[in-house]
């Protein structure tokens, strides 16, 4: 793999991502990595990140120079050009210029830049700045704040650049990447889709033999192609469960009852729970309380499940649709703050003992989602919007009951087949829709007047869902989905608009 030495900025993952878009296979590794752990790995480059740190701090994190001398490619962006220029005899100097944003480039031929504009905008982040190239390098990038933004010695496959070349606002930035990693490193270009489904239909095979295994559908993204992946590789060796706890939305069981099993031949029970949630939940209004609620009948539900579907024959792995950066992140970061307790299937009592299975431990969810279409997913699933396990219980504010569900799904319908048909699926992260049950408004229709409750449209857009922003949906889409609305649902006579970025507020509204 290419290692992306992570210095704590936020752009390692990122560069992994573009490494990968650039079809090499790179993962992300902590800066306190040796050497020789680092060397070990086999690494066909090595990419030092951005950091916070200024390479003059007391504690600032550095580079071995013996990396440079191992014969494999490295190549620094920003402060990890900045620890390379250092170790590898450069200076680096605190001059006072600092560059923060857009900024014009020159540039003057080099494998890394030539024939691109000679002046062109890149993203700089930095305070201090490479005045001396080491010896060896030659220079063939700068700024107006960094004399020193580029450099390279093709000979040793050593380079790097002041700039992220990672972000989008560095328009030539994956370029640069791409002749790194091809150019100047020599790597083949081999991380396809096709060769990652490959991979890990082989690497299921090894690991499952001729075991059976069980799957859990949730009707997301990450389940489906997970089991389609593990269909792909075991047959009908793996059992899917879909457990619908009544709290889906439109549509959403056939999609998984229809589609996915259309799509893939995969052997399928389904749980009808529906009453047992609802029982559960009957006058629950605390919006914590309902997902520990939802979370622990889940959980006896499948278990449930799991030990009917065990009794038919032994299962020993269970698959689950772990993504790369939750392993990045439970492996390095610091724990953040539980703000809202999102549930998994995680906590299966021991005594049904599986083994994990997790094809999706290596992707990023843009390489899934290309895994599924590769797979033969329909859209509908591989682009579904993120939707909470909870599911509508907690965008009903007040209890859950079925009247309650009934008239939010008919609105949420509505608001989905109308953001769909103006094409802005692709423009938004998702659009929760919001019944406050407990609220009634005073309204006018035909010659009577109405008590309803409102419904709230909550459409953001947002990268990773940590950040938000309120979407700026046209007025005319809007105009059309409140119409519909309230002409076509009975009991909401009101439909509001969320202009809340996150935070302050996060997207559900519990
Ligand atoms: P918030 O509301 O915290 O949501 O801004 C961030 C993202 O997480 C989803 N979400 C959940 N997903 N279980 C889940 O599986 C949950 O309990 C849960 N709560 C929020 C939310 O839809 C958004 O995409």
């Amino acid at each position: 793999p290419v290692l992306v030495v992570d210095y704590g900025a936020q752009y390692a993952q990122l560069i992994a991502r573009r490494v990968r878009e650039a079809q090499v296979y790179s993962e992300v590794v902590p800066h306190t990595t040796p050497v020789d752990e680092l060397l070990e790995r086999n690494p066909s480059a090595i990419i030092l990140s951005g950091g916070p740190a200024s390479v003059y701090e007391e504690g600032a994190p550095g580079v071995d120079p013996a990396l440079f001398d191992a014969g494999v490619p490295v190549f620094g962006i920003c402060y990890g050009f900045q620890a390379m220029a250092k170790a590898l005899g450069g200076t680096v100097e605190h001059t006072g210029t600092r560059e923060f944003g857009r900024t014009e480039l020159g540039v003057t031929g080099g494998a890394l830049h030539e024939d691109l504009p000679t002046r062109h905008p890149v993203w700089m982040s930095h305070g201090d700045c490479v005045t001396k190239a080491p010896e060896g390098f030659a220079v063939t990038a700068g700024s107006d704040g960094a004399p020193v933004a580029g450099f390279e010695n093709v000979e040793r496959k050593l380079a790097g650049v002041q700039y992220h070349p990672e972000v989008a606002h560095s328009p030539h930035g994956q370029e640069v990447l791409r002749r790194f990693l091809h150019d100047i490193a020599g790597i083949r270009p081999r991380w396809t889709t096709a060769s990652i489904v490959d991979d890990q239909v082989e690497r299921i095979r090894a690991q499952v033999g001729d075991g059976h295994a069980i799957c859990g559908l949730s009707g997301g993204v990450d389940s489906a192609v997970a089991a389609a992946l593990v269909q792909r590789a075991i047959g009908d060796r793996l059992t899917c469960v879909f457990v619908d706890h009544g709290l889906l939305r439109a549509g959403e069981r056939a999609q998984v009852e229809r589609d996915f099993v259309a799509a893939t031949g995969v052997k399928l029970v389904t749980v009808d729970a529906a009453d047992r949630f609802l029982t559960a939940l009957d006058g629950v209004t605390d919006p914590e309380q309902k997902r520990k609620i939802i979370g622990r009948e889940f959980i006896r539900v499948f278990e449930q499940a799991a030990r009917e579907v065990k009794a038919q024959g032994d299962v020993e792995f269970l698959v689950q649709g772990t993504l790369y950066p939750d392993v990045v992140e439970s492996g390095g970061g610091a724990g953040t703050s539980n703000i809202k307790s999102h549930h998994n299937v995680g906590g299966l009592p021991d005594d049904l003992q599986f083994t994990l299975v997790e094809p999706l431990r290596l992707l990023f969810k843009d390489e899934v989602r290309r895994v599924g279409l590769e797979l033969g997913l329909p859209e509908t699933i591989v682009h579904r919007q993120p939707f909470p396990g909870p599911g509508l219980a907690i965008r009903i504010i007040g209890a859950v009951t079925s009247e309650r569900l009934e008239t939010l799904r008919a609105a949420d319908a509505i608001a989905r087949e109308e953001l769909s048909a103006a094409g802005l699926d692709s423009d938004i992260w998702q659009c929760p829709v919001v019944l406050l049950a407990d609220v009634r408004s005073v309204g006018v229709q035909g010659d009577g007047r109405t008590y309803g409750h409102p419904v709230v449209l909550r459409p953001v857009s947002s990268e990773d869902a940590m950040t938000a922003d309120w979407a700026r949906l046209p007025y005319d889409v809007l105009e059309r989905i409140s119409t519909r609305i309230t002409n076509e649902v009975a009991e909401v006579n009101r439909v509001v608009l969320d202009v809340t970025s996150k935070p302050p507020g996060t997207i559900e509204w519990e």
